[in-house]
């Protein structure tokens, strides 16, 4: 049975679908199986947006057959690692959560980076283009530490 990793932000079409394609590049495709969602709905069956098609392509991503769902309670069980984008998500996703173990699955992404800091990756939807880069930015370099933990601990 593959690890499963879920990848949470609002809209699941800027930040989570570029941390799903992020990590999946990172993992072997056998033993771990990386999805994403957003909290809300109103994106559900559509592409990513535009700019994180572009921005994951620059770096040699394919990210534009993923399809918006949103969060379900299911996911708790389906997933053994739920990581979100920012702390509104991860009160979000927590609300939701009927066991300590499920509440225990969910972590702030930034936080592989920055320990406790329960730093957010800033929504990128609204704001100038490059934020998207910056994005992607830091979700590569906080990917790195989950593949490798990931990797070290199932592969
Ligand atoms: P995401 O960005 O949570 O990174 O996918 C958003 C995209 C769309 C909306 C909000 C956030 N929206 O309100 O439509």
């Amino acid at each position: 049975m593959p690890v499963k990793i879920l990848m949470v932000c609002l809209g699941n079409i800027c930040r989570s679908p570029l941390a799903e394609g992020i990590l999946a590049s990172k993992l072997p495709k056998d033993k771990f199986k990386v999805d994403s969602a957003g909290t809300g709905s109103w994106h559900v069956g559509r592409q990513p947006d535009e700019r994180s098609i572009i921005t994951a392509k620059k770096n040699n991503i394919d990210i534009s057959s993923q399809k918006g769902r949103q969060f379900a309670i299911r996911d708790f069980d389906t997933f053994d690692y739920i990581y979100v984008m920012d702390n509104s998500n991860y009160n979000d996703v927590v609300f939701l959560a009927k066991t300590p173990e499920h509440r225990n699955k969910v972590q702030l992404i930034l936080n592989e980076l920055f320990p406790g800091e329960n730093v957010d990756v800033p929504d990128p939807y609204y704001g100038l283009a490059n934020g998207f880069d910056k994005v992607y930015k830091m979700l590569d370099q906080a990917c790195d530490v989950i593949a490798h933990k990931l990797i070290e601990k199932h592969a």
